[in-house]
């Protein structure tokens, strides 16, 4: 049998955990395979995905800034990836391509994990509406989720996706920072998509939490710091944190999943992940 080949499309990937990760699973799993990641310059994005089909790859991840480029050149792409209008999985199967998106229902499994009880009638506020928070309120509202608020800094963003949670039958209201940090005492759940805060810029924080009520959940989708300035200041004033790691990792393992088959340890992944970032 041939060893399968793994890979990581993305621009830089230098500092990427998944080699890591992945290698770690294939491992575990006793499978001869291995995971590579690959630099792929934006005008190449056609010719690597021919690759995965000449070379024969197995499968790939797609990281920034390929999530959107790569769709044009698959063969299917599953429905909630077509909903969040990004892959970052891709499944070779028989030199057909099929793009998924693990990032949403990543994100969900770790907030349902912190939660411990279900999420459909909470109060979630989203900051930010770029390509992650789409993969979060895609996530979110075919998860059931009844209403969400979006507050970003630019408004039309923000539009687009109510528009894109409304078609999943979730109410969804767009407000202002202001206001946002006026009424954050309504919030179950606080859920940071933004770069804001991302090393090496680690002195950010994109809202401010003087009005937060003991007991809510604050998220950050940031992982390197694992704990940003939003999560420091949330567990000052008497909130929860919940960190990107766990996103990190439950993405990684739902790929893991349609490639192999086989679930991999999600706690061995996150030590790792923690691990090497320190
Ligand atoms: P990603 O794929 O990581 O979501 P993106 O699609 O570029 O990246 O989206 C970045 C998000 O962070 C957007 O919501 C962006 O706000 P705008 O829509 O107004 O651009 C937000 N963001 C990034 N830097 C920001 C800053 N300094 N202040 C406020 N919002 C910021």
């Amino acid at each position: 049998m041939m060893t399968k080949v793994f890979g990581l499309l993305g621009h830089p990937v230098g500092h990427s955990k998944s080699p890591l990760i992945h290698n770690d699973a294939f491992s575990s799993a006793g499978m001869d395979a291995r995971y590579h990641a690959f630099d792929v310059k934006p005008e190449q994005v056609k010719a690597a995905v021919e690759g995965i089909r000449a070379l024969q790859l197995a499968g790939c991840n797609v990281t920034v800034p390929h999530k959107i480029a790569v769709m044009d050149f698959l063969d299917e792409i599953d429905d909630e990836a077509k909903q969040i209008g990004a892959v970052n999985t891709i499944v070779n199967q028989g030199g057909r391509l099929i793009g998924y998106n693990t990032d949403g229902r990543g994100y969900v499994e770790s907030l349902l994990e912190e939660l411990g009880e279900p999420l459909a009638d909470k109060n979630i506020l989203v900051i930010g509406a770029g390509g992650a928070a789409r993969g979060v309120v895609t996530a979110l509202a075919r998860h059931g989720v009844a209403r969400l608020t979006i507050t970003n800094r630019t408004l039309e963003k923000a539009n687009a996706l109510l528009d894109i949670a409304k078609s999943l039958n979730t109410e969804a209201e767009a407000i202002s920072r202001d206001d946002a940090e006026s009424k954050l005492g309504e919030y179950d759940v606080i859920i940071n998509t933004t770069s804001i805060g991302m090393s090496p810029n680690t002195d950010e924080s994109p809202l401010s939490l003087k009005k937060l009520a003991p007991g809510t959940i604050v998220s950050d989708l940031i992982y390197n710091p694992i704990e940003t300035k939003l999560l420091k200041e949330a567990a000052q004033r008497g909130g929860r944190t919940l960190n990107g790691v766990g996103m990190f990792v439950n993405q990684a393992a739902l790929s893991f999943e349609h490639w192999t088959g086989m679930k991999p340890n999600r706690q061995r992944m996150k030590e790792l992940v923690v691990e090497t970032l320190g």
